[in-house]
Parts: structure tokens; C-alpha cells; sequence
């Protein structure tokens, strides 16, 4: 037992003391308590399966839990790249297992795949976001809640014997900071064995040098260090999968029958599905469940409320209070509605004004129109009653001619009528 002296608690936090105990108090039975509560609970596991349409993806799941889990097969015409869930309620013994298959359906079958890796990316931030905000929640029920987080993503390589396809490189990358990725060659019966070596190596150089990290069995417990450490040597495994069964011997195995002969799937000199289901589901599920909640979603909380402007203090100052962070939010974003109000008044003010200028022009135009048409009507006027002068001037000329033809008139027919009168009296005379 170590001896505190006094000046061990001038320090901030003082060392807590070791004692031991005089006889047996119970604690010791905590793992137990923790395990039985575990198994109470229930676990989940995600799996995320990316890999070209009908290169084996739902096949290997049958043959890796052992059931028939219904798929329907994908056509070759999506439009983008849809993600499809499905979820399944597994026992074992008496462990039950919640597990979620999310199928990438129309992966690299689109002419244009720059932006396949965008619907899987989008996925994945979904579930963590549904987390976070669970998290956030002041009613928050994580016991019960159901975690959709991918643990872990098998993304299945095509046999090519080449070398990795740019939109492998470029979705594995954009994955890696995301997800647990495990990288599979599928049906590796259908390249040969020198070949699939020359083609591992070629696989991991280029995952290397493109930087992409794909996930490393743990080797820091010591119970499973050794076998991590040699699986870690194998990556990617070479699978294959198949869930009919085969007579070899006077067993029935699981495996493919060619012509030629018949591949194995747990063979381990034929693939190395055993060495998948060992690392996958018996060895590390529990590690890339917690990979997955330590690493990945602590990087998408912490990006995230850094974005909501959430931060820790350093050191020297003052400890993060988030009182203080959401007073400074709120001060933020209501001088942000302030301006925005200013700004959208201006706004207003502005167009009343602009309009109030376009009236006024436009009145000042119908305005001049009228004087102009006013104008016109006062000449027009001008113009008639200056005929109508004329006309009357006119009409009294042709009167009074009229009335001296007239006058004419009556004097020569009182003339002609005086005429013959006097004829008469001149023949009288
Ligand atoms: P989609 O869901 O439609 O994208 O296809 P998938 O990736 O789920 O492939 P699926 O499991 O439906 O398999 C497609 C075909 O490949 C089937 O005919 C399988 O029998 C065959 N297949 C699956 N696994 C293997 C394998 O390991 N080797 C070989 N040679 N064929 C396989
Ligand atoms: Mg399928």
C-alpha cells in the first residue's frame, strides 16, 4: 500500500489512496454484471456492402451468417447509387443480435461515377447525425435506441488480377475517415493462386500510396494480438461465397462445383472466407463496434459541433460552459436576424423609392402627353374656327350677292313688264 503524505494533496487533484481489503466484498463480480447487462440489451451490428452489381455481395452474407437473408437482385439501370438497409433480428445461444445489411444497389454501373461515393458518404453522416442528435436530445434514450452507425464496410474488389479501379481508390478514400473499411477480393475462385498473391500485394502498394487507411485488427490486446497480427498479413482476404451444399467425402460442405472441381468456402487452402467470418464476426466485432463509436463518430460530433460553434477552451482559460456557448450563439444569431432586418428594410425603403420615381416619371410623361394633346386640340380649334370665319364671310359675300342678283332680277322684270304698256300707248298716240 503506498503512503500519502500531506504534501501529496497540494496538488489540484489529489491521488486517491490504495488500500487492500480484509476479506472478499463482491465488486469483482462487475464484468459479470457488465456482460449480463450486454446480453440483456442486446447488440447491434451495421454492415455496409459496397461493390459492383452481382459481384457477390449477398451471397457472402448468406454464406457468412449462415441463413438466407431476402435480396432481390439489382438491375444494372439505376440512375445514382442507392443505399438499401434491411434488418434482421439473429440469436445465437442466448445473445440476440440486431443486424443491419446496407446494400450499395447500382454501385458502378452509372456512366458517370464521379459522384458514386456520395450517396454512401451521405448514409453514413446520416446515422451519425441520427446519433448526435439522440444525444442532444434532453430526453435522450440511448439503452434502447437503435444504432444504425455502419460498423464496419466490406468493400468487395473485383478479380481482376490488375490492379484497383479509380472508383475503388476514390470511394475507399472517401470512406476511410468514416467507416471501418475491410477490403475483399470476391470470387477469388475465379483467379489463380499465383496470381491472387502478385494481386494482394498490388492491392495493399496501392491502397498505401494512395493513402488509404483501411482497418487494422487490433493487436494491443494480448489474447488476440498474435492472430490480428497474421490476419493483418492477409488483407484483403480472398473470398468466396456460396450457399449450396456439396458432397466432399462423406461430408456435406458449402461450396461451388465446377467441371473441373469444387471450391470449398471454408477451405482455407481454397479462400479465405474462414479467416473473414474468424476477424469479422468471432475475433473483432466488438472492436470495430467500438472503432466505430470512438474514432469515427467522435471525428463527425466533434467536426460537427465545432460547425455549431461549440469549442473547448484551451488549457489557461476559462473551462467550456455551455451556457456561454449558447449565450453566444443566441447574441450571434440575433445580431444576424438584426442585420438581416436592416438589410431587408433597406431593401424596402430602396424599392418604395425607385418606385416612387418610376410614378413620378411616368406621371411627368402622361403629363406632357396631355399638354402636347392640349396643344394639338387648341390649334385644331384655332384652325376650325378660323374656317368657320371664312365660311361665314363667305356665305354673307354670296348673300348679299345673291340679294343684289336678286334685286337685279326683280328690277328687269319690273322693266319687261313696263315694256309692252308703253308700246300700247305709243300705238294709241
Ligand atoms: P446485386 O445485389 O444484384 O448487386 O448482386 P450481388 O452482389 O448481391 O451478387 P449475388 O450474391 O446476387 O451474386 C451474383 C452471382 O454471382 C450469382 O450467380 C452468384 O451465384 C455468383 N457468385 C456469388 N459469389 C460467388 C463467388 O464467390 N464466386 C463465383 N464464381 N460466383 C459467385
Ligand atoms: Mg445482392
Amino acid at each position: 500500500m503506498a503512503a500519502t503524505g500531506p504534501e501529496r494533496f497540494s496538488s489540484a487533484e489529489p491521488e486517491p489512496r490504495s488500500l487492500s481489503l480484509g476479506g472478499h466484498v463482491g465488486f469483482d463480480s462487475l464484468p459479470d454484471q457488465l456482460v449480463s447487462k450486454s446480453v440483456t440489451q442486446g447488440f447491434s451490428f451495421n454492415i455496409l456492402c459496397v461493390g459492383e452489381t452481382g459481384i457477390g455481395k449477398s451471397t457472402l452474407m448468406n454464406t457468412l451468417f449462415n441463413t438466407t437473408f431476402e435480396t432481390e437482385e439489382a438491375s444494372h439501370h439505376e440512375e445514382c447509387v442507392r443505399l438499401r438497409p434491411q434488418t434482421y433480428d439473429l440469436q445465437e445461444s442466448n445473445v440476440q443480435l440486431k443486424l443491419t445489411i446496407v446494400d450499395a444497389v447500382g454501385f458502378g454501373d452509372q456512366i458517370n461515377k464521379d459522384e458514386s461515393y456520395r450517396p454512401i458518404v451521405d448514409y453514413i453522416d446520416a446515422q451519425f447525425e441520427n446519433y448526435l442528435q439522440e444525444e442532444l436530445k434532453i430526453r435522450r434514450s440511448l439503452f434502447d435506441y437503435h444504432d444504425t452507425r455502419i460498423h464496419v464496410c466490406l468493400y468487395f474488389i473485383t478479380p481482376t488480377g490488375h490492379s484497383l479501379k479509380s472508383l475503388d481508390l476514390v470511394t475507399m478514400k472517401k470512406l476511410d475517415s468514416k467507416v471501418n473499411i475491410i477490403p475483399i477480393i470476391a470470387k477469388a475462385d475465379t483467379i489463380s493462386k499465383s496470381e491472387l498473391h502478385k494481386f494482394k500485394i498490388k492491392i495493399m502498394g496501392e491502397l498505401v500510396s494512395n493513402g488509404v487507411q483501411i482497418y487494422q485488427f487490433p493487436t494491443d490486446d494480448e489474447a488476440v494480438a498474435e492472430i490480428n497480427a497474421v490476419m493483418n498479413a492477409h488483407l484483403p482476404f480472398a473470398v468466396v461465397g456460396s450457399t449450396e451444399e456439396v458432397k466432399v467425402g462423406n461430408k456435406l460442405v458449402r461450396a461451388r462445383q465446377y467441371p473441373w472441381g469444387v471450391v470449398q468456402v471454408e477451405n482455407e487452402n481454397h479462400c479465405d472466407f474462414v479467416k473473414l467470418r474468424e476477424m469479422l464476426i468471432r475475433v473483432n466485432m466488438e472492436d470495430l463496434r467500438e472503432q466505430t463509436h470512438s474514432r469515427h463518430y467522435e471525428l463527425y460530433r466533434r467536426c460537427k459541433l465545432e460547425e455549431m460553434g461549440f469549442q473547448d477552451s484551451d488549457g489557461d482559460s476559462q473551462p467550456f460552459s455551455l451556457q456561454e456557448t449558447y449565450e453566444a450563439k443566441r447574441k450571434e444569431f440575433l445580431s444576424e436576424l438584426q442585420r438581416k432586418e436592416e438589410e431587408m428594410r433597406q431593401m424596402f425603403v430602396n424599392k418604395v423609392k425607385e418606385t416612387e420615381l418610376e410614378l413620378k416619371e411616368k406621371e411627368r410623361e402622361l403629363h406632357e402627353k396631355f399638354e402636347h394633346l392640349k396643344r394639338l386640340h387648341q390649334e385644331e380649334k384655332r384652325k376650325v374656327e378660323e374656317k368657320r370665319r371664312e365660311l361665314e364671310e363667305e356665305t354673307n359675300a354670296f348673300n348679299r350677292r345673291k340679294a343684289a342678283v336678286e334685286a337685279l332680277q326683280s328690277q328687269a322684270l319690273h322693266a319687261t313688264s313696263q315694256q309692252p304698256l308703253r308700246k300700247d300707248k305709243d300705238k294709241k298716240n
